[in-house]
């Protein structure tokens, strides 16, 4: 038996299929583009494809995420929240867990979880792209850096640039300037790793950090930003080998539970 997540986020679409004992099948990262019905599909088709499974394997689809409405009339039995999916999946991953900062494409969000898994408490910022994957691929473009470098290079960094501004748009501005006056690339994209760790510490401090901390969505990949926000929360993190699929994963396994009504 068979069961799937697929997570339509802002950014990136993922699917993760698991078997009955909740092991990982196969697994998807997709970018999600403006045709959010046709992707979510797609995906899913493309990972049964993967592992060799018919869509009449999967017993039970959940869909999460922003595109989560649309996944409804085509793909999935159910949709839930990605804040109980992102919990869910950390939850498994790290069985001691109890904070989750799950930072994507345009939100970041930070919830505590009780002994059980249950979320407790959470708070989200999807007003504003500051403290999002988005804040991080505008000024990666403005420097002319890869997106995926920007972690490890920034490791390097012995003088770390204070950026002032926490808007994207004038971050932008200020780091043309920075260029300007000489500044170091390395010592930017440092600042740039502590800015967006002050904007999501400050998320993270409203509920409460308790340990242990695993960060999921997109951004935990970027080690320069973890190393940030492990200093601005006092805690270490913990990061999932594909932190990306988390929610997606979390989906697949409410998936299972739902069908077995536990
Ligand atoms: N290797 C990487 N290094 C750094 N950042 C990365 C890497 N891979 C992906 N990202 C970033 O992760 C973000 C996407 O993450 P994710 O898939 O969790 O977002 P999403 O679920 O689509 O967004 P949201 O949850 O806000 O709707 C993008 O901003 C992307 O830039
Ligand atoms: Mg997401």
């Amino acid at each position: 038996m068979f069961f799937a997540g697929v997570d339509i986020g802002s950014l990136a679409t993922k699917v993760c299929i698991i078997d009955e004992d909740e092991k990982l099948v196969a697994y998807l990262i997709e970018k999600t583009g403006a045709r959010i019905k046709e992707i979510g599909e797609k995906s899913l088709e493309k990972c049964l494809k993967s592992s060799g499974l018919r869509r009449e394997d999967l017993r039970y689809v959940i869909a999460t995420g922003y595109g989560r409405n649309l996944a409804l009339s085509n793909i999935a039995d159910e949709k839930v929240t990605e804040i109980t999916c992102h919990a869910k999946g950390a939850k498994k991953l790290f069985p001691d867990c109890h904070t989750v900062i799950d930072i994507g494409g345009q939100d970041s969000k930070a919830m505590v979880l009780d002994d059980s898994g249950k979320v407790i408490r959470f708070t989200m910022n999807d007003k504003c792209a500051a403290g999002t994957g988005k804040f991080l691929e505008v000024l990666a473009n403005t420097l002319g850096i890869e997106l995926e470098k920007m972690g490890e290079l920034s490791l390097n960094s012995k003088n770390p640039v204070n950026i002032t501004s926490t808007c994207t748009v004038f971050a932008e501005s200020e780091v043309i300037s920075l260029l300007a006056e000489g500044k170091d690339v390395i010592d930017i994209v440092a600042g740039l790793h502590r800015a967006i760790a002050r904007r999501v510490g400050g998320l993270v401090r409203q509920i409460g950090v308790v340990e242990d901390v695993v960060m999921t969505g997109g951004v935990a990949k970027n080690v320069g930003v973890v190393k940030a926000l492990e200093e601005e929360i006092n805690a270490r993190i913990k990061i999932p080998e594909e932190p990306q699929i988390v929610g997606a994963l979390g989906a697949g396994i409410i998936a299972k539970e739902k069908f077995f009504q536990i």
